[in-house]
């Protein structure tokens, strides 16, 4: 048994040393200093190769560096970058158009990051509240689930209940009540005992709290539930869509349609910032000029960049991709679970896995894992202290996912 890990180069050394002076220390990255990406290939600043298996928390399915999609961004960023949304510009309405029919909706609001999209999602939600159901103004209540992640901004962590997100931040924003998770009953009980709830947020399965796949059924029946109560059914797909789960939206595994709609992340392949918000005009005409917008968002290259990135996954077929080998991962690492009971747990769908180690949340070895990982050529992260995700690119290849198993189970023997 060996717990020796990789010294760094004093080059990664001394760009680390650099983040740590020079940058706030919101984060704690593992330590690899990473230089070039090329599909579900990274390489650090000293050559050496990895395979990717976080893909940027799944933004970069369609693989680093994706031709087509890089292309589009050059092209459209060496004719137009910004107009704001002063004026009209050539690329919008095409990618409005492209995207809302892609998903089945009437209209799209198009944001940049993830949280942005779930504030302009929770505001919308409201807005339709005060003026379609007809909910008196400021008693509009939102449903949220336990151990959510939607974003880091004031209002979302007013409604998480991560004690590390929220700590010092207060005062928070009013109106949301939170259930369990995955729980319909609790869900029911909540539609029924307040007249004024406008919607329900969640996330069709729980990325950052560490993949957590709802029973089967779960997504359907509260969408029914919405329906019968008249509040809205809002999906953060930011982390589970564009085919990461095995199909286009995880709500489409219970042929959901949400009312709301929240993308980001892989919508622009991981190479720009673009996130929307779509849902019908029913909805969506709620919002009139002046209430709501974003300076860079809907802007040229964003709306070239997400064509492109969303041509990429009906091209590659990655839905059926992510489907097809994320049962070839799951199968490969209950094997390895069998033989190492370090793994207490494998779970995910599509290219969304977690494995589960056996330690406590406070313990350390699921980072060490991952020091190991890293050395002998993969990158993953622990999420909630001793859950691992396992989220390559979608482009990865069964030959790939064979390849990564081996260095996965080689690295969990070094720890027996
Ligand atoms: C489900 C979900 N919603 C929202 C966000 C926030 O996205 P962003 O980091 O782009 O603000 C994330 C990010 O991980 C997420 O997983």
């Amino acid at each position: 048994m060996t717990h020796t890990t990789e010294k760094l180069s004093s080059k990664s050394e001394a760009l680390i040393e650099k983040e740590n002076k020079y940058g706030a220390h919101n984060y704690h990255p593992l330590p690899v200093v990473l230089d070039r990406g090329e599909g579900v290939y990274v390489w650090d600043v000293d050559g050496k190769k990895y395979f990717d298996f976080l893909s940027a928390y799944s933004a970069v399915n369609q693989g680093h560096c994706h031709p087509k999609i890089i292309g589009a961004m050059v092209k459209q960023a060496q004719t137009m970058t910004l107009t704001s949304r002063a004026f009209h510009n050539s690329q919008l309405g095409v990618y409005e158009e492209y995207v809302t029919k892609y998903f089945g909706f009437d209209k799209v609001l198009p944001m940049n990051t993830g949280a942005e999209a779930v504030e302009t999602a929770l505001k919308l939600c409201r807005k339709w509240a005060y003026e379609v159901k007809g909910t008196p103004e400021n008693q509009a209540q939102i449903i949220v689930c336990e151990n959510n992640f939607h974003g880091r901004t004031t209002t979302i962590i007013s409604f998480s209940n991560d004690e590390t997100a929220r700590k010092s931040f207060g005062p928070f924003t009013e109106g949301f009540i939170r259930i369990p998770y995955d729980d319909i009953e609790a869900l029911e009980n909540a539609l029924k005992s307040n007249k004024n709830i406008a919607g329900f947020l969640v996330e069709p399965i729980q990325g950052e709290a560490g993949v957590y796949v709802p029973t089967e059924g779960y997504l359907a029946k509260a969408k029914a539930l919405c329906e019968q109560h008249n509040a809205l059914f809002i999906a953060d797909e930011v982390q589970t869509g564009i085919a990461r789960t095995g199909k286009l939206l995880a709500v489409h595994h219970e042929n959901v349609q949400p009312d709301i709609l929240v993308l980001g992340k892989a919508i622009s392949g991981g190479v720009y910032p673009v996130s929307a918000v779509l849902a019908n005009d029913a909805i969506m005409n709620v919002i009139k000029p002046g209430q709501h917008g974003s300076t860079f968002g809907g802007n040229p290259v964003a709306a070239a960049v997400a064509i492109a990135a969303l041509e990429v996954v009906k091209d590659e077929n990655l839905s059926d991709n992510a489907e097809k080998l994320g049962i070839l991962l799951r199968k490969g690492l209950n094997e390895i679970a069998e033989r190492n009971p370090l793994i207490t747990l494998v779970r995910g769908k599509g290219l969304l896995n977690a494995i589960v180690i056996n330690s406590g949340e406070d313990s350390d070895l699921a980072w060490d894992i991952c020091l190991r990982f890293r050395d002998y050529g993969l990158l993953a992260k622990p999420t909630h202290g001793n859950k691992i995700r396992l989220a390559p690119p979608l482009v990865i290849t069964e030959a790939q996912i064979q390849e990564c198993l081996t260095i996965i189970e080689k690295a969990l023997n070094d720890f027996r």
